[in-house]
């Protein structure tokens, strides 16, 4: 039995239904600790470190299950806590406070990936010369969100008529990127520690279903968070992929296992692909410490690949830094 400190971010005051799903991630996450003999608490990373040291001081846990995913509504703080740990030598979930800054900034993720000839869309930030390829779509993109924060229809722009120099010039693009807009399949790889490092689970592809000919076909923030929406609906995802598909999805597979390396993850996570119509996969995005809400893709990978909720937190609980 370990005595484990589960910490999840402190809540604004008026929590969007993004920034809320960490509390449904805490609660399995609990349930999951229980029924696996773990003892739990429950505290909250805001700025003020010295207040999770006085709940490490007064608790003295065997490790942290972490679950922050912002720190002052900033995802760009996320590497905070795990640092903080890092320093007092106590162990804890998910990866390391590198491997999270790295990530969580797509921006030098592609870099990285780049400079390892890791495929990746092209992309260009504001004062890049040139500027974007009339022929080309791209998508604006905000460089440190996640869960599609920042992302709807009208993030897909043409080159022709895209006003690059009010991107360039306009503080609010300070921290968004443009790239190149892949019109294909999109696919989900979910990897989970295992005794013999990262298992790769069953490869889900995201459906369209019933898209208008004009609409983008994109995870944008409704698709996501409003359940309401036609996109929450239409977008669908399955892991019944065709045999055609076998030779895409060992390179998905093989890329996937090569960002586990070049980041050194831990635990868990989850690399984005879009397809382009010549059949060749590009990163979009790795998540580092996923959501493993009982609904996302991470734990619905992990249900297919045969691995239940509790087995998954007990093997991300055996990987800690
Ligand atoms: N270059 C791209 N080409 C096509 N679609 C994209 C591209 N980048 C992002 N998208 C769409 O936007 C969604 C969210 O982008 P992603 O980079 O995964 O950020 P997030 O961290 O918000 O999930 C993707 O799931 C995909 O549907
Ligand atoms: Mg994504």
């Amino acid at each position: 039995m370990k005595r484990v400190l589960l910490v999840i971010n402190a809540m604004s005051e008026d929590p969007s239904g993004d920034e809320l799903d960490v509390l449904v991630q805490a609660g399995a996450v609990e349930n999951a600790l229980t029924k696996l003999g773990h003892s739990h608490l429950r505290s909250y990373c805001s700025l003020n470190l010295e207040k999770v040291k006085e709940v490490i001081r007064a608790e003295s846990p065997d490790l942290v299950f972490n679950l922050v995913e912002t720190v002052d509504g900033k995802g760009s703080l996320i590497h905070l806590l795990p640092s903080l740990l890092e320093a007092l030598g106590l162990p804890f979930t998910g990866s390391g406070s590198y491997p999270l800054i790295l990530t969580t900034d797509k921006v030098r993720t592609k870099r990285i990936l780049s400079e390892h000839l890791v495929p990746t869309p092209e992309w260009i930030l504001p004062g890049s010369d040139p500027g974007p390829d009339p022929e080309k779509r791209y998508i604006l993109k905000p460089t440190w969100e996640d869960g599609s924060a920042g992302i709807n229809d009208d993030s897909i722009v043409q080159g022709s008529t895209f006003d690059f120099k009010g991107f360039c010039r306009d503080k609010k693009f300070n921290e968004y990127f443009l790239e190149e807009y892949i019109d294909g399949r999109e696919f989900n790889i979910t990897m989970l520690a295992g005794p013999k490092g990262p298992e790769v689970m069953p490869v889900a592809e995201m459906q369209f279903v019933d898209y208008p000919e004009q609409k983008p076909r994109i995870l944008n923030y409704a698709s996501k968070w409003d359940s309401d929406s036609f996109e929450y609906e239409k977008t669908v995802r399955t892991f019944q992929l065709k045999k055609e598909d076998s030779e895409l999805v060992v390179q998905m597979k093989g890329i996937s296992l090569k960002c586990w390396e070049l980041f050194q993850l831990r635990g868990y996570a989850r690399v984005d692909f879009r397809v382009d119509p010549l059949n060749r996969p590009f990163v979009l995005e790795i998540n580092a410490n996923p959501c493993i809400s009982p609904d996302a893709g991470f734990v619905a990978a992990c249900a297919e690949g045969g691995v239940d909720y509790n087995t998954m937190i007990e093997r991300i609980l055996m990987d800690t830094n």
